[in-house]
């Protein structure tokens, strides 16, 4: 595996690439890999001739009262994971090289990210958004690998690409969690272990939605009430939001049906937010 600084050699490799006929899979992340990294690069690699990893804490993401500076970072272990899941080029720029001058351009989507963690974290999606375009025109991939844990990002790509006609087919993995239910994320790093059984509270609430919907509760406000005591039943959790969505709109609905996406976001102690989200009707 090769690590790759600059932009400007990373689009010259995607050129020589595509040159010879290279199909390239990017893999947009922000490091500190645990197995659900590890499995949208091996997703992309089913995919591609050519995986590339990009490595970058992107700083126009983070709000100010956010955690850029405590978000958890790993080089070394990170280079060693991705050379063993097959990854071709790890491409970790720093913020001077990806954000040179004066950047006064902004891609954002409307509508999409108004709710759920966009109604929370001003400003975060037209960081992602702008910062996921800039790679896909350094790197040229065919095709990119994101988590459905980021249910609310995964469908304000989908809707990028489309409307700027940006030639990248985007390919969505399924939450991988731990044993115990904890959807995996870098930031779980950031758990005190007296917080591991609050954290897990976002999962469970999650099934006991499911159990209740599968009894025929359909009403979201019982629902959400039901989530709600859940959640909050354990020390240290504060709720940012409980919300039932259409999956594809993301806009709130009153009455649960097969296409009824439960997402959470909640506070854990003071330093860490989690989310999680999932289908109410699974699928057989
Ligand atoms: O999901 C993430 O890790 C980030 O939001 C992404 C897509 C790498 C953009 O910085």
């Amino acid at each position: 595996m090769k690590i790759i600084e600059t932009p400007r050699e990373m689009y010259d490799w995607s050129r020589k690439m595509i040159g010879q006929g290279k199909v390239i899979g990017l893999v947009p992340t922000m490091g500190f890999f645990h197995e659900g990294h590890l499995s949208l690069m091996r997703t992309a690699k089913q995919h591609s001739d050519k995986v590339v990893t990009s490595l970058f804490v992107n700083p126009i993401q983070f709000g100010p009262n956010e955690d850029l500076d405590h978000y958890p970072r790993d080089l070394a272990g990170d280079v060693a994971k991705a050379e063993a899941a097959g990854v071709d080029i790890l491409f970790t720029p720093n913020s001077e090289r990806m954000y040179p001058g004066d950047n006064l351009t902004e891609v954002s989507v409307h509508s999409l990210t108004e709710n759920l963690c966009g109604a929370h974290r001003p400003g975060h999606f037209a960081g992602v958004t702008t910062v996921v375009t800039k790679l896909f025109n350094i790197v040229q991939p065919e095709l990119a690998v994101f988590g459905e844990k980021d249910f609310q990002q995964l469908a304000v790509i989908r809707q990028m690409v489309k409307d700027l006609n940006i030639p990248v087919r985007i390919i969505g993995h399924p939450i991988v969690r731990e044993q115990d239910g904890l959807a995996m994320s870098s930031r779980n790093a950031n758990l005190l272990p007296e917080h591991r059984k609050a954290a897990l509270s976002l999962s469970s609430g999650l099934n006991l939605a499911r159990q209740l919907y599968a009894q025929g509760v359909r009403s979201t406000a019982a629902l959400k009430q039901q989530v709600q005591e859940h959640v909050l039943a354990q020390k240290e959790t504060r709720i940012d939001y409980i919300s039932f969505v259409h999956c594809d709109t993301l806009q709130d609905v009153t009455e649960a049906d097969a296409q009824t996406v439960l997402a959470l976001a909640v506070h854990i102690g003071d330093k860490v937010r989690l989310i999680d989200n999932g289908r109410l009707e699974l699928s057989n």
